[in-house]
């Protein structure tokens, strides 16, 4: 099952094709995205998320512009790359979506093929950097919390859905659960759009991962009352410093670690640390819609025009994360994540 993939269709041309997230985890629709406009649409209606996988996107997005447009005169160059910028800008939070873009441009002097060619690598570029970062992330989980069965919580989705491949933080937990050292996953909700219980839940499942669901503001109570050994989450961008933009409840995620003393630990592909973003005060966190929280499945939860806060992320800053652990290296941003946290988890109560 491919998560985003380029498909040649007889009957209407080149298409992007992909897994609608939204319909999941009840029906397994392909979306056939034809136009860039469309494309765009999926990427802003989270039809398509997860940082990889929009990085991923984003460079097919590219491909299907070339196509569209061709690349033989300098006005068909202009128009590819005018729809390259509106795919790039799209989301602004996730560096790989940009990225992904940028990459299928260095193309673009060999024709729609050669961007195609270029897309192409990009997913399966991922796939290897992706198994990499997890296999480093489970030995450096191991490392962090020797010698029992482990308890990890988990925030939003970071399995193959987001990253197009083996996942992120759920490919470590997969991982893990295959060296037969995970007693459990606790997956948050992810408030308000659920990733997390429609779609790590779903993947969890189909990884025969032994999970519980909970609402995510039960994250930090189970932290404080013993049933975690450690926090595992992805990122969508990662400042120099080691500050870290990730789904919003992230944050209050790696405070109650610091507080109990367990690890928190962030798995993401190198090229989610951003060298042009200094801290995580210079990352811009996307705000989406009203509706995504005065609604649930369509019914009004709350008063008609209640005016809304609506962060996509939050950031978490360097001294809360005990290491981000990426394809070539497990990092820890800060010399102590917090003056009085051990980095390794206390034994299980
Ligand atoms: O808004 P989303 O669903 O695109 O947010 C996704 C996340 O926050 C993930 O945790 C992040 O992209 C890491 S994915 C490997």
């Amino acid at each position: 099952m491919r998560i985003v993939d380029w498909a040649d269709e007889s009957d209407g041309g080149p298409a992007v094709v992909l897994i609608d997230q939204r319909a999941l985890p009840h029906r397994t629709v392909h979306l056939h995205l034809r136009t860039v406009d469309d494309l765009i649409d999926a990427v802003r209606s989270l039809a398509v998320r997860g940082a990889p996988s929009l990085g991923i996107t984003g460079a097919y997005g590219v491909a299907l512009a070339a196509h569209r447009h061709g690349t033989t005169s300098p006005d068909a160059v202009d128009a590819v790359r005018a729809d390259a910028e509106r795919i790039a800008t799209a989301r602004p939070t996730a560096v790989p979506l940009s990225l992904g873009v940028r990459r299928a441009l260095t193309a673009l002097d060999g024709g729609p093929a050669a961007v195609l060619a270029e897309a192409r690598a990009v997913a399966a570029e991922a796939a290897a950097v992706h198994a990499a970062a997890t296999d480093r992330a489970a030995d450096e989980i191991l490392r962090l919390c020797p010698g029992r069965p482990l308890r990890a919580l988990t925030v939003c989705n970071t399995g193959p859905l987001a990253t197009g491949a083996v996942g992120t933080a759920l490919g470590a937990i997969v991982g893990l659960h295959e060296r037969g050292a995970l007693a459990e996953v606790l997956a948050c909700e992810t408030r308000p759009l659920l990733q997390g219980a429609r779609l790590t839940v779903w993947e969890l499942a189909r990884a025969g991962v032994p999970h519980r669901l909970c609402v995510d503001s039960a994250g930090p109570a189970a932290i404080a009352n013993g049933l975690v050994d450690v926090v595992l989450a992805g990122a969508d961008r990662i400042a120099a410093n080691g500050d870290v933009a990730n789904k919003i409840g992230t944050y209050m995620l790696a405070c109650a670690a610091a507080r109990s003393g367990i690890p928190f630990v962030i798995v993401a592909p190198e090229e989610t640390i951003d060298p042009r973003t200094p801290t995580g005060a210079d990352i811009v966190v996307e705000e989406r819609g009203a509706d995504e929280v005065r609604e649930h499945a369509g019914t009004l939860m709350t008063v008609p025009g209640t005016p809304v806060y609506n962060p996509a992320f939050d950031v978490t800053p360097a001294d809360l994360v005990t290491a981000i652990v990426t394809e070539s290296r497990a990092w820890a941003p800060s010399p102590a994540p917090s003056a009085s946290v051990p980095r390794t988890a206390p034994a299980p109560r």
